[in-house]
């Protein structure tokens, strides 16, 4: 075959990086994005500085991780930096230490130092000003006395690397850089990048992710928190059958694991103070669904990705849907790693279980407290039994076999529904109040918890076939 001539078409460095700012990261996911970078160098500690001087101000990421040496910090400037990746590594486009850091300010500046004996400190700035007037793919590579204030003695003597972000003009786009909102947005930010590190971070944060040491990541002096979307620590929280559901893909195949969990119904927790540090950055109904940890780093944090609408009476379910880079294709995972689209494969396995995990929510989130003397009952529907208690599963806080609790769950049949308040929805709301549970729901429960939702739901087909009137009778 004659060969074809080719002509290289080299990139313009100038427009190229003013359009790679926009890959849709904003600051907390910019700030995430930096810290997998250190959490794949190993780190163990990744300290996050916001620091306010008007147009001065900086944000600063350093970790005590494997650190680069002279040509490694060069590579990694370069977009679509060359490298192998485990499993388990975070890193995939070789593209988020410069489309993160611009995404939110005009000059980076990389110093590291290799974890090998007598490595030297190395620094590499990038600054989006010089690209302008050269229009060139060109970084600077720093003497020790170029260094920015920020960045020094840091790493003294120690392994690590420092990202320090100056010009942060995403981040303050005041007119008076300088005054006293700037000021109070900024420390705003370091408030919510606090917030979502604990979340992203928290398997990690929490000594849960095998072969690693726990992670330590304070913002500006404070220990980050690890926020646990399931709150397994509370003793009425459910645990529901987990899953497997293999996915196939063009790109690979894997295991999706699942763990659902419902979450205690509110005056089932154990203080209201935890109920409402579960309620999470986003608040109770925008973080009922799907919690998709991608190598044990969430990605996405809520929403149900269209398998159903949000929705006041499943905001106690949140699942936990896991995967590894081998289905990274067959999930979309993005530069900014953000969000994902879950494979049509994997959407039709989830259908009939966000149903049944629906259900359970629904009837815990209908639960009352319980009062000290159960009132009389007035009326029974014929055909009807009487309430049974929905059996949840206690899970141990220390992680030994779970037990089981009854709790008694209840719905509304034939009386019309009393008001309550929800407290946690900010502003008083009026929902149905909890009334007996009915056979049916107390069957889809049943069914739910040791995942026959489908076996069930066949039976239930059939009997509306074979007799109809005892299915009407069950509420079918
Ligand atoms: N804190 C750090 N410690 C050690 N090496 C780092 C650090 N940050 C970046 N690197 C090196 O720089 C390379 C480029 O980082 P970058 O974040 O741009 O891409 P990536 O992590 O490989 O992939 P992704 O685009 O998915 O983040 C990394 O692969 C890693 O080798
Ligand atoms: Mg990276």
């Amino acid at each position: 075959m004659a060969v074809r001539k080719t002509v290289q078409v080299v990139p313009r460095a100038r427009r190229t990086l003013t359009s790679l700012r926009n890959l849709g990261y904003d600051l907390r996911h910019a700030v995430a994005d930096i810290v997998d970078n250190s959490v794949s160098a190993g780190a163990t500690t990744v300290h996050v500085t916001v620091h306010f001087d008007g147009t001065r101000s900086w944000i600063r990421i350093s970790d005590n991780g494997r650190g680069m040496n002279a040509e490694r910090l060069t590579e990694a400037f370069r977009y679509g930096s060359e490298r192998e990746y485990d499993r388990t590594e975070l890193g995939r486009f070789g593209f988020g230490l410069k489309s993160a850091s611009t995404s939110q300010c005009r000059r980076v500046t990389v110093v590291s130092r290799a974890d090998t004996l007598g490595a030297a400190l190395e620094a590499r700035q990038l600054d989006l000003d010089h690209i302008d007037q050269v229009d060139k793919w060109e970084i600077f590579d720093l003497a020790p006395d170029e260094l920015p204030e920020p960045t020094r003695s840091l790493l003294d003597g120690a392994s690590g690397t420092v990202v320090l972000w100056e010009g942060l003009d995403r981040v303050l786009r005041l007119k008076d850089p300088f005054g006293g909102w700037a000021k109070r947005q900024l420390i705003t930010h370091a408030g919510d990048i606090d917030e979502h590190l604990g979340m992203v971070f928290h398997r990690f944060l929490a000594g849960e992710v095998a072969d690693r040491e726990p992670l330590r990541i304070t913002v500006n002096g404070t220990l980050v928190e690890s926020w646990d979307p399931f709150c397994r620590s509370e003793p009425s929280t459910s645990a529901l059958q987990e899953e497997d559901v293999e996915v196939h893909s063009l790109g690979g195949s894997g295991i999706v694991h699942l763990s659902p969990f419902v979450l205690p119904n509110q005056n089932h927790f154990s203080s209201q103070a935890a109920w409402k540090r579960a309620s999470g950055p986003k608040s109770w109904n925008r973080q009922q669904g799907f919690y998709i940890y991608r190598a044990d780093r969430l990605i996405q944090s809520g929403g149900w990705c269209r398998l159903r609408a949000v929705d006041e009476h499943a905001k106690l379910a949140r699942i936990s849907l896991e995967f590894f880079p081998e289905l990274d294709s067959a999930f979309g995972v993005n530069v900014a790693k953000a969000s994902v689209t879950l494979p049509e494969e994997l959407r039709k396995e989830l259908t009939p279980l966000v149903k049944s995990w629906g259900r359970v929510a629904d009837a815990v989130y209908r639960q009352k407290q319980r009062p000290p003397s159960p009132p009389p009952r007035r009326t029974k529907p014929s055909g009807v039994p009487s309430a049974q208690p929905v059996p949840t599963e206690r899970r141990s806080t220390d992680g030994r076999s779970p037990s089981l609790e009854h709790v008694s769950g209840s719905r509304p049949t034939t009386s019309a529904p009393a008001l309550v308040n929800q407290r946690d929805l900010g502003a008083t709301s009026l929902v149905p109040e909890a009334a007996p549970l009915s056979a049916r729901q107390a069957l889809e429960a049943a069914a739910a918890r040791v995942g026959e939702s489908e076996a069930l739901t066949r039976i239930t087909s059939a009997l509306r076939t074979t007799f109809p009137e005892i299915a009407h009778d069950l509420g079918w």
